[in-house]
């Protein structure tokens, strides 16, 4: 049966009648799936065969590496006059970003004197060296790159390329990722972090020098070539190589898959036939994008349409005060009853209120039907103008979805009060780990860890979403902690309706004081760069443990901002460390923090880092300049 033929890989092995030497010709696999796969293929790091077939290189985890490589090593040059040989390639791939616009790194194919790269790094590095070995003639590397994120350092050209690597990730050529349509007789943009099947050909022809790349999403070789590069690659080659596949995420993540692969040398590779390899799985599907969200919530409200459609008369006639208005149910997330709510509250009880902020009050409460925890903010919302406006805001946020972020699971609208439904945390709030006496102190690593999750959820927020997200109200209080001690980010969005609902004729400046930005309090407009700023103020809290502006301490010490630049001018950074943690921290990381922390506070927007380049430089992928300027600018 077809179905059946379709999941087998098949490998040719034929052997030159060089009797010295059993020289391997070509490879074919039409998927991984089959006996003998874990003998012909040596896998490390994430790298692994699914069920189906599909060579899976990285999941979804930040910071993996994933090695592919024939077990074997193979003649690339001729022993006697030590000139390379031809070769030709094409395989299947797909990448499927967690957060699709940003992408998750990428995949090579490599040529390799090994098929394991001890102290090689992940993120930008792809798997393949590090950055002392960047670049050394003694790497012996030759690589294709497949890369969805920008990395400046490395003098990418844009977040969805192809390049040519030698002995380093700095491409020696490369380009956009293009594929020419015959039915439209033009170039159109192939997305490499779209989760769409592509399949690449890389070919060599050592008689010309001549190594050409092309790229398509079908099955049949395009004629016109993406890249081409001459290069001599018996200068770089040894005699007996390894071929495979080497991949990585940073704090970028992303599943990378192989669904087939094709090699030969001193010939033209088969191409592979996209519609018999392997499926893709279901979970890279499901996980596709935002355009899978957006339909499932669509789904969502008209499944909210057709049964509220037939409760509405009923539900207006028993309880009028639980207004649902017909615009209203056009949204997405979950719309609660208030009854449902005031159940899982005990009425709203004393006992069980978390906390207060600015906002409202926030309550524990455990839905019946699900023994679900959650928190419920009771917000009272007194203009009825912009309620419309209100609601849709509420709907888009309901929508956001990220690790770093506090979920919105719900909402709920009675009279002028207006209940969101979140996510429980069950560690509370950074500001009860840092301020005043603490129970828990967190240790080094903790506070990197929730640095790095902030950074992560507000490059989403600002990012990653149709359209960007302020904050506006970044600050320890708003970042909840999760049962592992991840940073999740509460209340995003939020601030804009609270400055809608209360007084519409006057602009108010949402925030914390410490946390404003100084253009902010002069033009009252909230930017990504003044997230920025709080971003930057939280993060030197988290570090020296103590509020931005301690009206307890010395009055040198009063602006936090301005002790920590002082202790940096005089080279005693690590001062400012918080005692509590006894010296027991990373002085690199510390040094890495305390300069980003300085760079965010500046008192100029423009120099400022946007928070992608922050999460570069938390993940290292980004070298932080050796002069931080001053935050109040002069020095
Ligand atoms: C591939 O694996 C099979 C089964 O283990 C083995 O017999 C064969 O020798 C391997 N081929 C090569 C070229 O390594
Ligand atoms: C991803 O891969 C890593 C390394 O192999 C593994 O530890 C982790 O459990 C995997 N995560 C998922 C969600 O499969
Ligand atoms: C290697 O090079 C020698 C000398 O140029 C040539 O005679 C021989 O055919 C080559 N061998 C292969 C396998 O290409
Ligand atoms: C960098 O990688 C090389 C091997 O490619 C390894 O020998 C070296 O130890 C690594 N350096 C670091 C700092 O990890
Ligand atoms: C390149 O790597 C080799 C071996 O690791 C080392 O001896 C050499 O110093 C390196 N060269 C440079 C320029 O870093
Ligand atoms: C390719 O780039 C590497 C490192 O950037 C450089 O050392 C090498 O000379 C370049 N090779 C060619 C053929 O341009
Ligand atoms: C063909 O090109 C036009 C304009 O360049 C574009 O709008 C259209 O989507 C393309 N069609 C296909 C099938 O790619």
């Amino acid at each position: 049966m077809a179905e059946r033929f379709k999941l087998f890989f098949w490998v040719f092995f034929v052997l030159l009648s060089n009797p010295a030497k059993s020289q391997l010709d070509e490879l074919f696999f039409n998927g991984f799936k089959g006996v003998g796969v874990a003998n012909n293929l040596s896998l490390n790091g994430a790298a692994q065969i699914q069920d189906n077939g599909v060579l899976q290189l990285t999941n979804k985890t930040q910071r993996l590496l994933g090695h592919a490589f024939y077990s074997n090593p193979i003649q690339f040059k001729n022993s006697t006059d030590g000139k390379a040989f031809s070769f030709s390639t094409s395989f299947a791939f797909a990448m499927f970003p967690e957060y699709p616009k940003l992408g998750g790194h990428g995949l090579a194919f490599t040529i390799s004197p090994t098929k394991e790269f001890p102290g090689a790094l992940p993120g930008p590095y792809l798997g393949l060296v590090n950055n002392t070995d960047l670049g050394n003639l003694t790497n012996h590397i030759f690589a294709v790159e497949f890369d969805t994120v920008q990395n400046l350092v490395f003098g990418d050209i844009n977040d969805n390329h192809v390049g040519i690597d030698i002995n380093s990730l700095v491409s020696n050529k490369s380009a956009a990722a293009t594929y020419f349509d015959g039915a439209n007789n033009s170039n159109q943009v192939l997305n490499l972090k779209s989760g769409q099947v592509i399949q690449a050909w890389i070919e060599y022809d050592s008689q010309s020098n001549q190594l050409d790349v092309k790229l398509s999403p079908s099955s049949t070789k395009p004629r016109s070539t993406l890249l081409s590069f001459h290069v001599d690659l018996s200068l770089i080659l040894q005699e007996s190589m390894y071929v495979g596949f080497s991949s990585s995420t940073g704090l970028l993540s992303s599943s990378h898959y192989i669904m087939g692969w094709s090699f030969k040398m001193n010939g033209e590779a088969k191409s592979l036939s996209l519609d018999q390899l392997p499926p893709l799985p279901a979970e890279s599907k499901r996980n596709n994008n935002t355009g899978v969200i957006v339909g499932a919530s669509v789904s969502a409200a008209l499944v909210i349409i057709l049964v509220s459609g037939l409760a509405f008369n009923l539900i207006r006639k028993i309880k009028k005060a639980d207004v649902i208005e017909a615009w209203e149910l056009d949204i997405g997330p979950h719309r609660f009853s208030y009854k449902e709510l005031k159940k899982a509250t005990r009425g709203f009880s004393d006992k069980e209120l978390l906390g207060f902020g600015g906002s409202g009050r926030v309550y524990k409460g455990t839905l019946s039907n699900s023994n679900t925890q959650v928190a419920v903010k009771r917000i009272s919302h007194e203009s009825k103008q912009g309620l419309q406006e209100f609601i849709s805001e509420i709907a888009s946020i309901g929508r956001l979805r990220h690790r770093n972020l506090v979920q919105l699971f719900g909402w709920c609208r009675r009279r002028a009060d207006l209940l969101l439904v979140y996510d429980f945390m069950p560690n509370g709030s950074l500001d009860k780990y840092i301020f005043d006496e603490p129970k828990t102190i967190l240790s080094w690593e903790q506070r990197f860890n929730i640095i790095k999750g902030v950074a992560s959820g507000l490059l989403y927020l600002h990012e990653d979403w149709e359209q960007t997200v302020i904050h506006r109200d970044i600050k320890a209080g708003n970042v909840l902690l999760d049962s592992e001690l991840n940073a999740r980010l509460s209340d995003f969005g939020l601030a804009k309706l609270y400055e809608r609902g209360t007084n519409p004729s006057t602009t108010r400046v949402v925030g914390t004081l410490g946390y404003l930005a100084p253009e902010l309090t002069r033009t009252g407009k909230p930017t990504k760069s003044t997230d920025v700023f709080a971003f930057g103020a939280l993060l030197l809290e988290v570090v020296c443990g103590r509020r931005p502006i301690e009206l307890k301490a010395l009055p040198e010490e009063l602006m936090l901002v301005d002790w920590v630049w002082e202790q940096w001018k005089l080279g005693a950074i690590f001062e400012v460390v918080d005692s509590r943690l006894e010296g027991e921290f990373d002085e690199i990381e510390a040094v890495v923090l305390l300069k980003l922390g300085l760079m965010c506070s500046n008192n100029e927007p423009k120099a400022r880092p946007t928070m992608r380049q922050v999460v570069r430089y938390l993940d290292g992928e980004l070298q932080l300049p050796e002069v931080v300027e001053a935050p109040q600018g002069g020095t």
